[in-house]
């Protein structure tokens, strides 16, 4: 029982001093750094941008007018051209930027030469179907290079993206798709897990049944199964891409231009188009690419996130390529053929730095230390962690067995919104304690506050909020820009509220204790209780759902749902399997559930608010909490009595 596993010490006693070898080495040495951006936290991304290539500098560095933001206003730049064409001037046009091995063992290296070629290669072929600036393409794709390079093309031409996690069901596709009223969609015939091949095509054409803004799909050829072409509508990739021009002339982007879309779930049923811009996102992710990961030129750099979630875009594509890094990219599952997959992966190409998730942590402490035991990993120098908190226990298991207890761990807290790492450690600098992310990074002004937004003492807990507008913040959520004020800028006065809790120690380092809000982290992706409802209560067995979050050893948090049926309908196994499957088609199988319980009636205050804190009590077996609120007393214990029985 990880989750109940108690450690003998108290976790904020012990703290881990960076090493001398490599501070004295690391890219940012000098602690004086925090007060220079803390006083001048505009300069300090000003500086951080110039690092970047601009065809025109910027008049102004930060136009506020809370809470929308500007950066970097009247600046030119463009995106692909940061993250390829400005490393062909050196020796880093035949560096590896892409080292790619999928799930079959098949591997791909791309220099960024050939990254030039293909991704030049493939904004032609998206520019002769008939994509132009502004124009929205939605990605659905496995880990494989091509992903990368449909990303990087979008950019060369200033079409923003959306990208779309494969794991993501066909109804799910469609939502996002109507949204962004997408023109083109790029996929691939089928995508690998485990040996089978995952049908992302078919779900395409699903979904396509009411998407009438895309008029292409561009298909990349992966697992070779079967599957349908539209004609007039689908093309073949490797088609259009044999005929394609070498050289696109990017588009010349304004900072403020938008680089992409990227859905997320929120509080309410409907899923939230992020936006992100161009010059700000850019300088945030490759600034703190750069300092966080300690990034040297002949580092090997493996980030195991999908590129559908944000980590994948800040951290596999535009920061790492943006630094001209060599990143290693893998397709599968880290338990196939083996548990040793990554372990073999590392051993195989020298990964020095790794960048991995709490969840994966836990299931590779499941395992055991026999697989990474039985690799050398002696070339990680450096591991970092994201997407929830990181449990003490799981924070000492990857510091001894992955990294040797030589590398430094950079537990970094950020979010979909955030675009870039808002707090986490500086590897030469901070002192690291296990199981917090422990401050700000320069320039960024997180903060834990109370429910009055005055900042919490030492030992206490709070909400935690950002103070100052950072260059990658979203600037908005997509055709709805009074939901963006009201999500994150309402709750507290003139602050960014990020919807987790966090608390604040004695040495001033923040803990982060998850959400606050209905949002439930599932091995750190993020399902909105308020989609899972609606799924279910879409079925026509179930007459009303409640949604919790419930701890779970492996997963961090676990999906956990409360039913009432309809008239007549009468509960049964085969009902709660069938449940099950109708969320995971509905959603994706991230959002299915890990149990469903069938109650009377769900627990409601006297104005008829479903109790989703009780219900929180009962799933994770606790002592209830306040219940004088409740409308009928009788139904809390009827349901304790049934999770007993
Ligand atoms: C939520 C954001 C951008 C990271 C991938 C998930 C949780 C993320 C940490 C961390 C504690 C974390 C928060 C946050 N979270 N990283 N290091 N420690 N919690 O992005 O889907 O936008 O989810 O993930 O609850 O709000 P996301």
């Amino acid at each position: 029982m990880l989750g109940q596993m108690k450690s003998e010490y108290a976790p904020e006693e012990q703290v881990f001093y960076p090493d001398l070898s490599f501070s004295t080495r690391a890219n940012v040495r000098d602690a004086r750094i925090y007060d220079w951006a803390g006083m001048d936290y505009e300069n300090y991304w000003a500086e951080e941008a110039k690092k970047l290539h601009w065809y025109q500098p910027w008049n102004k560095i930060l136009e506020w007018q809370s809470p929308f933001a500007q950066w970097f206003v009247g600046g030119k730049l463009n995106a692909c051209v940061n993250c390829v064409d400005r490393h062909l001037n050196s020796w880093y046009r035949n560096k590896a930027a892409i080292i790619f091995e999928g799930e079959p063992g098949d591997q791909v290296v791309l220099t960024y030469q050939d990254l030039h070629r293909e991704v030049s290669k493939f904004a032609n072929v998206l520019r002769g179907l008939g994509v132009a600036k502004g124009d929205v393409v939605t990605i659905y794709m496995p880990m494989i290079p091509e992903a990368v390079i449909a990303m990087l093309a979008c950019a060369r031409i200033g079409a923003p993206h959306s990208l779309v996690f494969g794991g993501f069901s066909a109804e799910a596709l469609r939502d996002r798709i109507q949204d962004a009223e997408a023109k083109v969609v790029v996929t691939t015939d089928g995508s690998w897990r485990r040996g089978k091949s995952i049908p992302l095509k078919q779900n395409v054409d699903n979904a396509l049944v009411s998407c009438p803004s895309v008029e292409k799909v561009v298909v990349v050829r992966r697992t070779g199964c079967d599957i349908y072409m539209e004609p007039n509508r689908d093309v073949f990739y490797h088609e259009l891409m044999k005929e394609a021009p070498l050289t696109c002339e990017p588009e010349v982007m304004d900072a403020e231009d938008t680089l992409f879309i990227l859905y997320t779930s929120g509080t309410t049923g409907k899923p939230k188009g992020i936006v992100h811009t161009t010059g700000g996102y850019l300088t945030g992710v490759t600034s703190t690419h750069r300092n966080l990961f300690d990034l040297k030129e002949d580092d090997i750099y493996w980030c195991t996130a999908d590129i559908g979630w944000i980590t994948g875009h800040s951290y596999i594509v535009y920061g790492p390529l943006a630094n001209g890094a060599t990143v290693f990219i893998y397709e599968g599952a880290p338990d196939y053929p083996e548990r040793d997959r990554f372990w073999e992966l590392i051993e195989k190409y020298r990964v020095s730095i790794f960048y991995t998730a709490p969840t994966a942590i836990r299931l590779f402490m499941k395992w055991g230390e026999s697989y990474p035991q039985s690799r050398d990993l002696s070339s990680l120098r450096l591991l970092g962690s994201v997407g929830e908190p990181i449990n003490p226990e799981a924070w000492l298991w990857y510091h001894k067995h992955i990294g040797g207890e030589r590398c430094p761990i950079v537990d970094t807290w950020w979010q979909t919104e955030t675009g870039s790492v808002m707090v986490a450690p500086l590897p030469g600098l901070t002192p690291t304690k296990p199981g917090s992310a422990t401050m700000s990074l320069p320039g960024i002004a997180a903060d834990v506050v109370n429910e009055l937004g005055e900042p919490v003492k030492a030992g206490e807990s709070g909400y935690l909020v950002i103070k100052k507008p950072w260059p990658s913040m979203l600037r908005t959520i997509y055709k709805d820009p009074q939901r963006y004020v009201d999500q994150y800028w309402s709750r507290f006065e003139g602050m960014y509220f990020t919807g987790d809790g966090a608390r604040r120690d004695k040495d001033g380092y923040i803990w982060v204790l998850g959400r606050v809000d209905d949002v439930i982290n599932v091995s750190g992706h993020r399902i909105g209780t308020a989609e899972v409802e609606s799924a279910l209560v879409e079925h026509p067995a179930v007459a009303e759902a409640a949604v919790i979050g419930r701890s779970h050893e492996l997963k961090g948090q676990a999906v956990s749902a409360f039913v009432t049926l309809r008239e007549g309908i009468a509960w049964a196994p085969e009902l709660e399997k069938d449940l099950k499957s109708y969320v995971a088609k509905k959603i994706g199988g991230l959002a299915r559930p890990e149990e469903i319980i069938c109650t009377w009636e769900l627990p409601k205050t006297r104005s008829g608010k479903i109790m989703r804190r009780l219900l929180k009590d009962i799933a994770e077996g606790r002592t209830l909490g306040d219940t004088s609120t409740l409308a009928d007393a009788s139904v809390i214990n009827q349901l304790i009595r049934q999770m007993e029985a």
